[in-house]
């Protein structure tokens, strides 16, 4: 009879009880994604408490470690802009666990570019990525002084007199190449060209001939098993199990050990009447401390330059043809300035002419403006850094991140920021020229003006670690499009400029696709 009532009484509530176990399991559910999310975000404020409590803003973010990688892998452009706008021009994000503070605007590049040593240095940012790849005792193996240096033997290798000697070289390199497109009109990787042209022009200037005969064959696997070591994972770990990794341990030796050789062979034959940075290195340079410069940084040094110089200067060649491609006036108008300073677009191209050739060096500044290759540039803090004018502090241990490509595409600086047009820098320059004569310093490799870092545009850099091979990448690039345009103008194919790949070492254009048309005069 009990166990009768109890049934029709639960007959009763069935409808009852099976809302109400609905209405459980909605408030289970609930109450389980407000523990996770408390949960989360507690153990985020455990492992990733501020150290100061004025350090800069930080991105906000869900999984630990991981931080804002994704969301900033995905678009970095995108990521510094839009949290620009929300935290300013100095906030951290957390990036597979390290603390990058980013710095933006005039103020921000001046302050990374012109950082003192005593708080930062590159060498703990940059190490892991590149020992490996350019070998020990040289760049960001060595102690910073020994590493200016170092940049003083290169620049001082880069002199005019050799760059003089560079022009012809380029213009038969890129010559030799071009001949091979004898259709009237074809599509072309763009990037797989420019790549080929500066691996060839390089290795023939700044190595020699004996490296360049060897790039159709046994060099350019070695080069090519080297350069996969430029990996973005390696940045954040050492000597990861991968085989990119093996291969670039076995290439570096080979590399090595084949410049090694060369030199071994010049100083038999007394070879001495080269314009390459390999002839200047092994025969002129000499340490403060009297210690000659080894062949083995030599060759390390070498392999720096090389890959120093590879896709950064590959990139804005390509990104160049593609601007001029969206552009096709300036095709007509290069071709002018050629005539106008040869006398002819059949006279060979010299180094005072291509001094000459300022629409040319506008197109390539205006390339760097709005794709700079490099995009952010780091140095590990290495004491609490406070940042000047504002109340933050950084910790110790973060990283600083320098992305001057958010101020050279900023409207702040240059009228229509987007738009290509190498015409602006005829006024920038005479507008903006803001340096103070007596704000000079020399790190080690030449004087350089402090006041260049507040600069908005700044694709090599400023201060101490400031490229030293721009005049030759100027050189090279403008020789290798003057002597293209002589022959080709490009077209898009879709109509459109590619867009950026941002996965890679160097913002490179995705699906790099150009279509040339051969010119008839
Ligand atoms: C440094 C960009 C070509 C050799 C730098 C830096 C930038 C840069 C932004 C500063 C890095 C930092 O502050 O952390 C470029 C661009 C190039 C180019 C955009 C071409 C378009 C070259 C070439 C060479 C070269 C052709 C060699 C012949 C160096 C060296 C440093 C440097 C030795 C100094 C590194 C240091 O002191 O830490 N470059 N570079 N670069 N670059 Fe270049």
């Amino acid at each position: 009879h009990q166990v009768n009532a109890i049934a029709s009484r639960n007959a009763l509530l069935a409808p009852y009880l099976k809302d109400a176990s609905a209405d459980t399991i909605l408030l289970m559910c609930a109450s389980l994604v407000i523990v996770s999310i408390v949960f989360l975000y507690t153990l985020k404020n455990v492992l990733y408490a501020r150290p100061h409590s004025n350090e800069p803003p930080i991105v906000p973010y869900w999984v630990p470690f991981v931080g804002s990688a994704v969301t900033m892998g995905i678009d970095p452009i995108k990521f510094y802009r839009e949290n620009q706008k929300k935290y300013g021009d100095y906030y951290t994000f957390i990036l597979l666990g390290r603390r990058m503070v980013t710095c933006l605007g005039t103020e921000g590049n001046n302050f990374v570019f012109n950082a003192k040593i005593a708080d930062v240095n590159a060498e703990d940012a940059y190490r892991s990525l590149t020992v490996p790849v350019f070998g020990r005792g040289v760049v960001y193996d060595v102690e910073n002084a020994i590493l200016m240096e170092q940049k003083k033997f290169v620049k001082s290798g880069l002199s005019v007199e050799n760059l003089r000697a560079y022009v012809p070289m380029i213009e038969m390199e890129t010559k030799n190449y071009i001949a091979r497109w004898n259709m009237k009109s074809a599509v072309e990787n763009i990037y797989h060209v420019t790549s080929q042209l500066i691996i060839m022009t390089a290795s023939r200037c700044l190595l020699g001939e004996e490296v360049r005969s060897k790039l159709d064959e046994s060099f350019a696997q070695i080069f090519h098993d080297l350069d996969g070591g430029f990996q973005p994972i390696n940045f954040l770990f050492e000597n990861l199990p991968i085989p990119s990794n093996k291969l670039r341990d076995q290439a570096h030796v080979k590399m090595h050990n084949f410049f090694l050789e060369i030199m071994k062979a010049r100083r038999e034959s007394n070879i001495k009447d080269r314009h390459d940075i390999m002839q200047y290195l092994t025969t002129e340079c000499k340490y403060k401390d009297g210690r000659k410069l080894s062949d083995e940084e030599s060759a390390n040094i070498m392999i720096a330059m090389l890959m120093a110089g590879q896709h950064t200067s590959s990139t804005t060649s390509a990104w160049a043809l593609f601007f001029l491609a969206e552009n096709p006036e300036l095709f007509e108008q290069l071709r002018q300035e050629q005539i106008k300073v040869l006398g002819s677009l059949d006279a060979p191209l010299t180094f005072d002419a291509i001094k000459k050739l300022t629409l040319h060096d506008n197109v390539v500044r205006e390339t760097l403006r709005l794709r700079s290759p490099l995009l952010c540039i780091m140095r590990k803090v290495v004491r609490d850094l406070p940042i000047p004018n504002t109340n933050y502090v950084i910790p110790k241990g973060s990283y600083i991140q320098g992305v001057p490509t958010i101020s050279s595409r900023s409207d702040e600086y240059f009228e229509q920021a987007e738009k290509f047009n190498p015409h602006r820098w005829e006024i920038f320059d005479k507008q903006n020229n803001k340096e103070h004569d007596d704000d000079f310093v020399d790190y080690g490799f030449g004087a350089l003006n402090m006041s260049k870092a507040r600069s908005p545009f700044l694709p090599f850099g400023a201060g101490r670690h400031r490229c030293i091979g721009e005049p030759f990448a100027y050189l090279q690039i403008k020789t290798i499009l003057a002597t293209i345009v002589r022959t080709f103008k490009f077209e898009l194919p879709d109509n459109k400029l590619p867009e950026c790949d941002f996965t890679t070492m160097v913002v490179r254009p995705k699906d790099p696709f150009i279509r040339y048309v051969r010119v008839d005069y």
